[in-house]
């Protein structure tokens, strides 16, 4: 009988769960990725409730004392990879990096408790909850210099979209003479066309030295890091997930949380036309060093309707642009416009479609009524998953498998949300 892609999407996950944490695939991510755990955790929700709230709690165990949660946990086996423990030099155990990821987690959360709200998942909500507010304030304590809710990043990587053209500005403007010899293993597990330039590399590198040399003191290096970025995709995954913060402090009875998620809220709200460029009218990110906005259309851009945020004029210009990458791009939504001369069919985070931004994109098209366009994001998501497999991301134009393969989370948004 033949597999079929359920059961193939569940081997998956089975092949990369290390125990209480998922690997997001064997040899190109071989540790714990903070908003790959998140996402992942809905697949494992449609069949083993425990082990999704698992994979969320082992993710929080390395929570920084600070409330940072990084965005690798280097649980074991990290002599090969590169760059390691030894590069990133934080000093926890296990060792992690020193910087983070989208917030998805507290989103997550919400809809793990939504699926299954007996006891002993309300002693896990209660656990987890306080945990979620520190990643939370520590955010808004250190990553929120114009103290307008508006997420700052200090490394390409944190945004989860490594190697956006978005940051191609700011990256060009960090010192990587310091940067001694290395040798990258990426390039020796994936096709060098779909991966960072060594230039970009290198830049990558000198922010991690530059990390070290601080110390990994968070509030010094948000003041002083050489690339400073208001990140879109941040800034709305984190107002998204305030808004399931405080829909949880409610539940939980927990009136001053609900009250401090309300005014972050509300300031981000007042805020967010600070990354909306009126030239190209679109939201996108903002170097904090020049003021600069990309002005660039990526996915992110279409996290607006997931974050609940835009004007209607606003809400009808992306819709716009939609309708024009559509028509230029067989398949939606790729993560960078396809119009634009920096836009990479197969290059990471420059063309490609990702699965688990097009499930956080369709949901908000969902709750905006769109309901026309969320579906046709879910049924690209699972014609693209039903040609290729479960590949880190997509070819836009031809639908082509592009980075590593059997991937935890994109055969976490089968189970969770594209699959049949
Ligand atoms: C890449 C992606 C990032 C993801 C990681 C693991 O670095 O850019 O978003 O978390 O891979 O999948």
């Amino acid at each position: 009988m033949a597999v079929s892609l359920h059961d193939k999407a569940k081997a998956v996950l089975a092949n990369n769960d290390r125990g209480g944490y998922t690997i997001p695939t064997e040899s190109l991510y071989p540790f714990q990725w903070n908003w790959d755990s998140a996402l992942v955790a809905l697949g494992f929700a449609t069949y083993d409730q425990d082990r999704a709230w698992r994979e969320i709690e082992t993710l929080f165990e390395s929570q920084w004392d600070d409330g940072l949660v990084p965005h690798i946990v280097f649980h074991a086996g990290h002599e090969r990879y590169f760059p390691g423990p030894s590069v990133w030099c934080t000093n926890t155990n296990p060792p992690t990096s020193g910087i983070t990821q989208p917030p998805v987690a507290a989103s997550v959360v919400r809809m793990l408790w939504k699926m299954d709200d007996s006891k002993p998942f309300r002693e896990r909500l209660e656990a987890i909850f306080p945990k979620l507010v520190a990643w939370h304030r520590w955010f808004h304590r250190i990553r929120d210099p114009l103290k307008k809710g508006l997420v700052l990043t200090v490394h390409p990587w944190e945004s989860g979209r490594d190697n956006s053209p978005e940051w191609d500005k700011a990256a060009d403007a960090v010192e990587t003479g310091g940067v001694g010899a290395y040798q990258r293993q990426d390039l020796k597990l994936v096709d060098n066309a779909m991966r960072p330039t060594n230039e970009q590399y290198d830049q990558y590198l000198a922010l991690v030295e530059f990390g070290r040399q601080n110390g990994w003191a968070q509030e010094v290096i948000a003041k002083t890091c050489p690339f400073q970025v208001f990140d879109l995709g941040c800034t709305m995954i984190l107002l998204r997930a305030e808004r399931d913060l405080l829909s949880l402090a409610g539940l939980l009875g927990e009136a001053a949380v609900a009250a401090e998620a309300r005014e972050r809220i509300e300031r981000t709200e007042n805020a967010i036309d600070y990354l909306w460029d009126d030239a190209s009218k679109t939201f996108c990110s903002r170097d904090h060093l020049t003021g600069e906005l990309s002005g660039f259309v990526t996915s992110a851009s279409f996290l607006a309707f997931y974050a609940g945020i835009g004007t209607d004029a606003q809400r009808g210009h992306l819709i716009d642009h939609l309708e024009r990458i559509d028509r230029a791009s067989r398949y939606l939504l790729p993560s960078f416009d396809p119009e634009q001369p920096a836009f990479d069919s197969l290059r990471y985070w420059r063309g490609p479609v990702w699965a688990v931004v097009n499930y956080l994109v369709s949901m908000g098209f969902t709750e905006c009524g769109l309901d026309d366009w969320a579906q046709r994001l879910r049924s690209d998501t699972g014609e693209l998953i039903k040609l290729t497999g479960f590949s880190e991301n997509f070819c836009p134009l031809t639908g082509a498998a592009a980075g590593g393969g059997d991937f935890s989370w994109t055969a976490a948004m089968w189970l969770a949300w594209a699959g049949e």
